[in-house]
């Protein structure tokens, strides 16, 4: 497996906290879907935070992801929606590094962050290969990261104390959430710990760790896996069009076939 999963199935209903999407993100998606139009397949679709709002905004939209709970939380919002909206949303549980849906898209989307969800090179250019596979002759890919900075890291930590308390959909009980993160001595990756606090009924203090690897990665290193496959990208900053700085901390790859 190129990813871990068990931040996602075990705490997947604290994504949307943690990573709230704003009408910036949004508008910048619906413009490439305007420009380029449908069919749209959007990898790594988690919540369908991103994918409802592209269905909602008329177009035919694919949703793949790999985590059962991630697409159950998909699947939920889906329901909600007007049979007419929902008629255009198709979710597969499948894994981005190997796709085969079987269509061609004009767009297909990898938001936020997702593409560090793949840990080496290996599997990053089996999932670049897989999207050029189904990307119709004009298509567009939009790939969006947070940018590595070196800088915010003292001794190779950096942490985000104890949240607010927040409420657990399921439990109903009162979870606290901090973040370490340690980079690697050779600089390669980061390990990220999320630690979760509830008090339960009793008074216990309950605390539960999840742990994962995410690839430290610089634009020239992006920029080299398209080369390898095909592809040619342009590099803007903060969903808008303005291009990179080097600084900004969202950086956002749209991405054509080389021609
Ligand atoms: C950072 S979340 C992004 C969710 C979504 N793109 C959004 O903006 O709301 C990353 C998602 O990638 C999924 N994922 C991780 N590895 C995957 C893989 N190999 N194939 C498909 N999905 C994967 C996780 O389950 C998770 O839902």
């Amino acid at each position: 497996m190129s990813t871990n999963l068990f931040r996602y199935e075990q705490f997947g209903w604290d994504y949307e906290r943690l990573n709230p999407i704003g009408e910036r993100e949004l508008s910048w998606y619906r413009r490439f879907a305007a420009e380029v139009g449908g069919p749209i397949l959007e990898l790594a679709c988690g919540t369908g935070r991103l994918l409802t709002k592209i269905a909602e905004a008329g177009y035919q939209i694919d949703g793949v992801d790999l985590a059962t709970t991630m697409l159950k939380l998909a699947e939920r919002r889906i329901e909600l929606l007007p049979p007419e909206i929902r008629s255009r949303i198709q979710l597969f549980n499948r894994d981005m590094t190997n796709l085969e849906t079987g269509s061609t898209y004009n767009l297909i989307i990898l938001a936020d962050n997702s593409f560090r969800e793949l840990q080496n090179r290996t599997s990053q250019r089996s999932c670049l290969k897989s999207v050029v596979a189904c990307l119709s002759q004009y298509g567009k890919i939009l790939i969006t990261v947070r940018r590595f900075e070196l800088t915010s890291y003292k001794d190779g930590k950096m942490s985000v104390p104890w949240s607010n308390p927040t409420r657990h959909p399921i439990s109903g009980l009162m979870v606290r959430r901090k973040v370490e993160f340690h980079l690697s001595e050779d600089r390669t990756s980061e390990s990220i710990v999320y630690f979760y606090k509830t008090v339960d009924a009793n008074n216990q203090e309950i605390i539960e760790e999840c742990q994962f690897q995410r690839p430290v990665m610089e634009t020239s290193d992006y920029q080299s896996l398209f080369d390898a496959v095909g592809l040619t990208a342009e590099i803007y900053i903060d969903y808008s069009n303005k291009p990179d700085d080097g600084l900004d901390p969202v950086i956002c790859f749209v991405c054509s076939r080389k021609v």
